[in-house]
């Protein structure tokens, strides 16, 4: 497996391939990788024949408050774990690569990026979409995986791909869980016993909704009262949204008669942790 660090070489080395017949995918990431990120290797390796894993811990979607600064990063294990997820390559540029001086050019998909997290996070989907975009172009990959814990960001590279004409393929991968249906995510580290402990309280209220929704239940706002009744339990998180939207534009839909995503924030209040969940229901991503 390769590592690279430099913009340039990593377009060449993706050219070449694709010049020799070879289909390159892209799994986008921030490193200190789990199973959830994985899965998404093992996805996209089936997909193609040129596994580019991008590593990279994107200052420009991280607000001024956030953890930039002290989020995890297992560089060394994360190279092991990618290797041996089929990875045929691994793309960590430099900050000051992707951002040199005089740095000017964003890019913002409007509308449902001010909703859900980015409500509460201002500038985060204008981070994540710049940076993806820059991604695709340097790496040119012809499939990139996603995955669906990151629903919102989902919606928002989709409605990027398909407003700007951009040719390649998105697969959205399944949520993965640990054994007592806590989502997985690189912040789960920082999450104290207390607060783990109670942290499935997301998912058990999200599996409830899904209940009541194949029980017939169609009532947006009766679907959240459970969810929120649920999580009212716990005395370590406190919720920070629960939303019933659609797919596609994300806007509230108080009887569910088309796909819905139901997507829950919230933060613990010992290490002030954020974390999200959902759950699609009536389809897919
Ligand atoms: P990061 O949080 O590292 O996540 C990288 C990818 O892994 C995302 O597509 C995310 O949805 C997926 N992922 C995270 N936890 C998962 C889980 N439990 N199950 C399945 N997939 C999971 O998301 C980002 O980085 C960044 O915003 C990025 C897209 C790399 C842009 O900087």
């Amino acid at each position: 497996m390769k590592i690279v660090e430099s913009c340039q070489e990593m377009s060449n080395l993706s050219l070449t391939a694709q010049k020799s017949g070879r289909r390159v995918a892209l799994v986008p990431t921030m490193g200190a990788l789990h199973e959830g990120h994985l899965s998404l290797l093992k996805i996209a390796s089936r997909q193609c024949d040129f596994l580019v894993m991008s590593l990279f811990v994107n200052p420009a979607q991280f607000g001024p408050k956030e953890d930039l600064c002290k989020y995890p990063r297992p560089f060394e294990r994360d190279c092991e774990l990618a290797e041996a997820a089929g990875c045929d390559c691994i793309f960590a540029p430099k900050p000051s690569d992707m951002y040199p001086e005089n740095y000017s050019t964003y890019v913002s998909v409007e509308n449902i990026t001010n909703t859900l997290c980015g409500a509460s996070r201002p500038a985060h989907f204008r981070g994540v979409t710049t940076v993806v975009l820059k991604l695709f172009n340097i790496v040119s990959p012809q499939i990139a995986v996603f995955g669906q814990k990151d629903a919102q960001q989902v919606i928002v590279i989709k409605r990027m791909v398909q407003d700007l004409n951009m040719s390649l393929q998105l697969i959205t991968a399944p949520i993965i869980r640990e054994n007592d249906g806590l989502a997985m995510s690189s912040r789960n580290v920082y999450l104290s016993e207390d607060e783990r402990r109670e942290a499935p309280l997301i998912c058990k209220s999200l599996t409830e909704a899904k209940k009541l929704y194949d029980d017939g239940e169609r009532s947006g706002q009766a679907i959240k009262n459970r969810v929120q009744s649920i999580l009212d339990t716990g005395r370590m998180i406190k919720t920070e949204y629960i939303e019933i939207v659609d797919t596609v534009c994300i806007n509230p839909l108080e009887k569910i008669d088309k796909p819905a995503l139901i997507a829950i924030a919230c933060r613990t209040n010992e290490s002030g942790t954020r974390l999200i969940d959902n759950i699609i229901l009536g389809g897919d991503l």
